[in-house]
């Protein structure tokens, strides 16, 4: 693989494929086999040296890097290319014996001790020296060395510890309000600190949000996510900084979080600061409906990425250690999961881990050698897939279209999930899952973006909860409605602004214009009720949990709630027209059945293709290359064969398909379909 700031890079001859490699785990006498088995396994590429500070730095300033230049002459000399990483990920205990005052605490005040990983507050001024030496030591060291074709910065920032409380924290939040405020004046007003006498006289007396007897001031909590959120971006910036001044010309990445999952890190901020957007994802095995969670995560990091190709960091072969139940995956479940990451844009596949640990907290993690070796049948898995993602290095920068956009907002996600609201157990991500789980279910690919993204493109575009709008949101869903577009946006949206304020006049604040209606009042509903909707679009239908007293401006309304309760009569479901464009708003929370009507019905009247009627386990998702050549991965999730209608060049078994293509349970088909005619079917077709 050539080394160069570009990814990804022309001359790959596969797709990225890969690990997190530990050889500090290992005994130098298993590295010959690591390599072997690597290469056996089509590897391609490997993350080296993310836990490896003890190692690297023995004790203070002392550095010992022969083991390490040992494996990456080995990997080079095998032709596998390395992903350094800083190594910052888990202070080695010297550090934090000398050092315990850059442990983080937690909102009550209590230290978090030594002895897991991700210990240190990451604005401490002490562990950012130590780190940047380390980088900066690290660096200097392989910045030449040949196998070294991306820095990977720490790992999964923020991934355990998120919030830090700790004293340099506290200094850190307040630098970053004084920039953000200027005044305290401004602050206060921001905060609305006229409230409960919160009134501040100078930015000293500002804490984190730490445990206190009761609510504490909601803007100061959202400040204090947007603030954590940015400390680990700077402490990004730094590591950066330091690896591209000593050795420019190769590409930085750093691991993101992007599921339903990791709500504290705004990662479309952070994906313009490297060079490559990296993910990991993980399963969680008791959800049935996690193939679906996949692809939304996917989606997400395609959106985070600006629709260029990423990379999957870390996914796992099988089982993992951390949930209640670690259940393996099957081989085909693997195999499923990894294609459908690059089905939805990534062009690489690496995991955690290359070889599983003996001891430590992960011995029980899933590997792409597994404890059993060689002679298992997850083995045999990972060197097909190894096979596969050779075959399909074709794809690489090819590019996911989507018809359909989702606004995805870290801030409204944040915001909206605060206390002292409404409803405790309002949750943002289950609105964006109902809503996905209807396109997925339908076979529309969706662009996850976020709120200022150009949304010009795009037929339809699905808001859920956008509780905090600010004006460049509103006026961005407002200049896509006039310019076409259709528009759903669901409950609880357009609340409050950047601080955390409602706007003056009533509810829905600034999307009052572009919804056509006004909010009188919040009513969430008790455990037990269930609301019956009236809709001569949709009939009868059901909703729960949320419902909204909803007067008409300029909306028409779409469905009425029905039955005995206060709010029947009123709107629950209204369209409104804006230039060329529709903007719907549903006032509560549609059932799935509800909801999935309202979504088929808009997909149909944007003319947007959807199989209504297709198997409820199929997945497929094309991508396009700049030559309009095209890739259709279909997925079966299911039991039973499924037979679609394709034609092109089936590449995973390399067959020519006659107008028809069946896919096995639990398999996956990619079909390749040239630009022209004319063209060549492609010479990569096997049969693994
Ligand atoms: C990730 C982490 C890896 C490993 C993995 C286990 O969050 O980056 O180092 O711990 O989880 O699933």
């Amino acid at each position: 693989m050539n080394r160069s700031a570009e990814w990804p890079d022309a001359d790959r001859p596969g797709l990225l494929f890969g690990a997190d490699y530990a050889p500090e785990q290992w005994n130098p006498d298993t590295w010959d086999e690591d390599v072997a088995l690597m290469l056996e396994a089509g590897v391609n590429l490997v993350s080296v040296g993310v836990f490896s500070w003890a190692s690297i730095e023995t004790s203070p300033n002392v550095f010992s890097f022969d083991w390490l230049d040992k494996v990456l002459d080995l990997l080079l000399n095998n032709g596998i290319s390395v992903a350094l990483a800083t190594a910052t990920a888990s202070p080695p205990p010297w550090l934090t014996h000398n050092h315990p005052e850059i442990l983080p605490r937690q909102s009550d005040g209590s230290v978090l001790s030594p002895g897991g990983r991700q210990g240190f507050s990451v604005t401490h001024p002490t562990f950012l020296a130590y780190a940047k030496r380390l980088t900066a030591q690290i660096a200097t060291r392989y910045r030449d060395h040949p196998a070294v074709v991306l820095w990977h910065l720490d790992n999964e920032l923020g991934g355990h510890v998120p919030f830090d409380y700790s004293d340099a924290s506290a200094a850190a939040f307040r630098a970053w309000l004084t920039r953000r405020y200027g005044t305290i004046e401004e602050l206060n007003q921001a905060w609305m600190t006229s409230f409960w006498s919160q009134r501040y006289t100078c930015f000293d007396e500002i804490l984190p949000p730490r445990l206190a007897p009761t609510y504490v001031n909601p803007t100061q909590q959202l400040d204090f996510s947007r603030y954590s959120s940015d400390a680990f971006l700077h402490y990004l910036r730094m590591l950066r900084d330091t690896v591209r001044e000593i050795a420019p010309g190769i590409p930085v990445t750093t691991n993101f979080m992007a599921t339903t999952r990791i709500k504290a890190l705004d990662y479309f901020r952070w994906a313009s600061e490297v060079d490559l957007v990296a993910n990991d994802h993980y399963t969680i095995a008791a959800c049935p409906e996690r193939h679906i969670e996949l692809a939304f995560s996917a989606d997400l990091t395609r959106g985070i990425a600006r629709g260029r190709p990423w990379l999957l960091m870390e996914h796992s072969t099988s089982a993992v250690n951390w949930q209640k139940r670690n259940v393996p995956k099957s081989c085909d479940e693997m195999l499923r999961n990894s294609l459908a990451h690059v089905a939805r844009g990534a062009d690489g596949l690496m995991f955690f881990q290359w070889r599983q640990s003996r001891g430590g907290a992960e011995k029980f993690h899933s590997a792409m050698l597994p404890q059993a070796g060689t002679d298992s049948s997850l083995w045999r898995a990972v060197k097909r897939l190894g096979a596969i993602s050779r075959c399909l290095g074709v794809i690489a920068g090819s590019r996911v279209q989507a018809r359909v956009a989702m606004v995805f907002s870290y801030e409204a996600w944040w915001a909206s999930e605060l206390d002292s609201h409404p409803a405790a157990d309002f949750s943002y991500t289950e609105r964006v899952m109902a809503l996905y789980r209807c396109f997925w279910a339908r076979g529309v690919t969706v662009d996850v973006v976020p709120a200022d993204a150009p949304l010009g493109a795009y037929d339809l575009v699905v808001v859920p909860n956008l509780y905090l709008c600010s004006p460049e949101a509103a006026d961005n869903l407002e200049d896509a409605a006039r310019s076409g577009a259709t528009l759903l946006v669901t409950y609880f949206s357009g609340v409050v602004d950047i601080n955390d304020q409602f706007p003056a006049g009533p509810h829905p604040g600034l999307l009052r214009d572009l919804l056509g209606v006004e909010v009188e009042e919040f009513h969430p509903l008790r455990e037990e009720t269930v609301l019956t909707l009236h809709s001569d679009h949709f009939g009868r239908i059901e909703a729960d949990f949320w419902a909204e007293k909803v007067t008409l401006r300029t909306a028409t309304p779409v469905a009425h709630f029905d039955g005995d309760h206060p709010l029947s009569g009123g709107p629950a479901i209204t369209v409104n027209s804006l230039g060329r464009g529709k903007v719907w708003y549903i006032a509560t929370r549609l059932s799935a059945e509800a909801t999935e009507s309202v979504v088929t019905h808009l997909l149909i009247d944007a003319s947007i293709e959807c199989q209504q009627n297709r198997s409820p386990d199929l997945e497929t998702v094309v991508r396009t290359r700049d030559d309009g050549a095209s890739f259709t991965f279909i997925i079966n999730h299911g039991t039973t064969p499924t037979r679609v209608e394709q034609s092109g060049q089936e590449l995973i078994s390399g067959s020519q398909l006659d107008g028809y293509l069946t896919v096995q349970p639990g398999q996956v088909a990619v079909v390749f379909r040239p630009a022209s005619i004319h063209t060549q079917p492609l010479a990569i077709g096997r049969d693994l």
